[in-house]
């Protein structure tokens, strides 16, 4: 078959928290995507010359800010993507979750500035919580019986109880640095989010097994960890 008539994949890779170690641990199952991708102002990648032999397709990259991979997956614009369990619930979309990557988990926690603690914001008539995960905010919030209001930000949520905006917000903590220099710690950890491979429900069979052919090579990985 000439490499014009083998199938495309389009992977989505999220910019930010995950970039660096999604491309070194792609890398190691033998797709070696170039560190410039990430200094480019191209956001479409073509690297089907590296990843024909190891996969049997053509490989495009794409990388796009974390909210909008599962978007670009559900409307089949990436075929596969790459993204954590907060940003696709946030996104409530209909898409496959066929792996898990090993790292890259971390708390979803209640974070307050440093002294205060649970009970003293449970005694608040009306929480004001900033986070950037509106949707798990609010279920959360609601399953508990505990009237919140969501702020919702698109980033820095940290600063939000420092300057008066917010009583508390809720984020991922991986290392905690971020809440400790913001003056911020833990009141409670209320979830976890890993980090998905996701596929578009409607892949053509060339696509799927090009998908599953991925996996394998995943998994081998993960393993030899
Ligand atoms: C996440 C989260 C915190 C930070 C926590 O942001 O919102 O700001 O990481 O990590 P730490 O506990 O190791 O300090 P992310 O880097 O995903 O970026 P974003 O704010 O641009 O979404």
């Amino acid at each position: 078959m000439s490499e014009s008539n083998l199938p495309r994949l389009r992977l989505a890779l999220p910019k930010g928290r995950l970039t660096e170690r999604t491309l070194d641990f792609l890398r190691g199952v033998g797709l070696p995507i170039e560190a410039e991708i990430t200094r480019s102002r191209r956001l479409l990648h073509d690297i089907s010359a590296a990843t024909v032999e190891p996969l049997g397709c053509r490989l495009e990259v794409l990388l796009i800010k974390n909210t909008d991979v599962p978007v670009y997956v559900e409307h089949g614009v990436a075929d596969i993507g790459v993204v954590g369990t907060d940003a696709l619930y946030e996104a409530d979309v209909e898409v496959y979750r066929p792996w898990t990557f090993p790292y890259g988990s971390c708390d979803i926690a209640l974070a307050a500035p440093a002294g205060v603690d649970a009970g003293t914001l449970r005694r608040r008539p009306w929480l004001r919580v900033a986070t950037k995960y509106k949707r798990y905010a609010r279920d959360h919030f609601a399953g508990r019986g505990v009237s919140a209001e969501i702020i919702p930000l698109s980033g820095s949520v940290e600063l939000a109880p420092t300057l008066g905006l917010a009583d508390a917000i809720l984020d991922l903590v991986e290392t905690g640095q971020t809440l400790r220099e913001n003056g911020l710690e833990v009141v409670e950890v209320v979830g976890r989010t890993e980090v998905k491979l996701i596929a578009n429900r409607a892949l053509s069979t060339p696509a799927a097994e090009a998908v599953e052919r991925l996996i394998l090579r995943l998994s081998g990985a993960a393993e030899g960890r």
